[in-house]
């Protein structure tokens, strides 16, 4: 079986979906501590699924670690338990060195300690695969080349400062220990399930509610856009023929200003979902206070995953944002329950 962490998020959830998806998968234990953004409707499809067992708990909890990576006889751990939202990490910092440094830390050294009791073939075989973003790199000029994986860590944010530590943490074992690990750096990803905290689920949401569609500065900032779905074959391919130690960024070849973004969810959805009173969606659009260190460009050169491991994203923006605005079109129970949570509060506090 294979661990993931953080599967009832965002990108874990997919994952997961994905995972089993393929009838002949190993199964998963999914350990979340369901958090504010942890969400178990999400998994619903897989509540009679005997393949999936979810745990929830916290990967700083190095006991409960262990005693699921000996008991499932784990092959694999795939790391997306994380504090994922930017904003948030400006609010309140400590939350975030706590998962993304000092759990990572744990979950790391009980990785370690099973995986150096197992068999010789089964340690050759085990994999700890760390999620995490491109972030890391800081934010680029307009003109410089998309980040590569030699570009320097230069994180300007609390979030990004410990995603980058956990990657730190994650090359040392594997330098130190020998632990076989594998880090994938991504770009932002869109797509079903996704809390709306974040830019495109929050503009969707909105937009339908007859809410105001928040654009931070000068709405020209860029992000390299990426179906999340691209992302969890990206994930599956690194995991079964990625080199040991190595890092893989991962990205959609879609740099897009967050005003194009914003603009291009209002075009589907007014043909989609035209407003009854025939005005456009994109009149909602309001210019806010921009978010402090806003990282002005994002952008991945995504050559050596696609070069060494054959991946390209399939999706392009077009489609994958139509398919997007189209699941949540579709997904109204989904979105109702988000609403009805915690949401709400960060919500107030973040826009009041
Ligand atoms: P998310 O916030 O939607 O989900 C995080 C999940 O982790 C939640 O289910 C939460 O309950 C769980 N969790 C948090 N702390 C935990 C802990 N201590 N123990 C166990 N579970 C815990 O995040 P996401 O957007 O799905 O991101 C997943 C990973 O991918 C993160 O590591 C993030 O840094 C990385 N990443 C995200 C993006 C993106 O665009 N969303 C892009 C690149 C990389
Ligand atoms: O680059 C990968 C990262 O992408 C991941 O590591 C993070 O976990 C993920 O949250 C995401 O970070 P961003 O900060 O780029 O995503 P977010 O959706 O919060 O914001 C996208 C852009 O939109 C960013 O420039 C800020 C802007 N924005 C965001 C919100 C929520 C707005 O203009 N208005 C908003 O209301």
């Amino acid at each position: 079986m294979i661990l993931v962490t953080g599967g009832a998020g965002f990108i874990g959830g997919n994952f997961v979906l994905d995972w089993l998806a393929n009838p002949s998968a190993e199964g998963v234990v999914n350990l979340d501590k369901l958090t504010y953004a942890g969400n178990l409707a999400t998994l619903q499809s897989l509540e009679k699924d005997a393949r999936h067992i979810f745990v929830h708990g916290d990967i700083a909890d190095c006991n409960l670690v262990l005693s699921l990576l000996n008991k499932y006889q784990i092959r694999a751990i795939i790391n997306f338990a994380a504090e994922s939202h930017v904003d948030r990490s400006i609010h309140g910092p400590a939350d975030f060195i706590q998962t993304n440094v000092l759990a990572t830390f744990n979950l790391l050294e009980a990785s370690r300690t099973y995986w150096s009791e197992l068999a010789q073939k089964n340690q050759q075989n085990f994999r700890f695969l760390h999620v995490s973003t491109d972030e890391v790199y800081g934010s680029l000029s307009s003109t410089a080349r998309p980040f590569s994986e030699k570009n320097p860590y230069e994180p300007n944010s609390p979030y990004s400062a410990s995603k980058a530590a956990s990657d730190h943490l994650v090359r040392a074992w594997y330098h130190t220990y020998g632990l076989p690990v594998l880090t994938t750096n991504c770009s932002n990803n869109y797509g079903p399930y996704h809390f709306p905290e974040k830019l495109i689920p929050l503009v969707i949401m909105n937009a339908l509610a007859g809410k105001s569609l928040p654009i931070y500065g000068d709405g020209q900032q860029i992000r390299d856009w990426l179906y999340v779905k691209d992302h969890c074959a990206a994930i599956r391919r690194v995991l079964e023929n990625g080199k040991t130690g190595e890092v893989y960024n991962v990205g959609g070849w879609n740099e897009k200003s967050n005003l194009d973004v914003v603009n291009t969810i209002c075009s589907i959805l007014d043909e989609l979902r035209p407003k009854t009173d025939g005005a456009p969606y994109a009149a909602q659009i309001t210019y806010v206070k921009d978010r402090p260190g806003h990282d002005r460009r994002y952008a991945i050169d995504a050559r050596k995953i696609e070069q060494d491991l054959g991946w390209r994203p399939s999706e392009s923006f077009e489609t994958g944002i139509r398919k997007t605005v189209q699941w949540y079109l579709d997904n109204q129970d989904w979105t109702e329950g988000v609403l009805s949570g915690a949401y709400r509060d960060w919500l107030k506090k973040q826009y009041s």
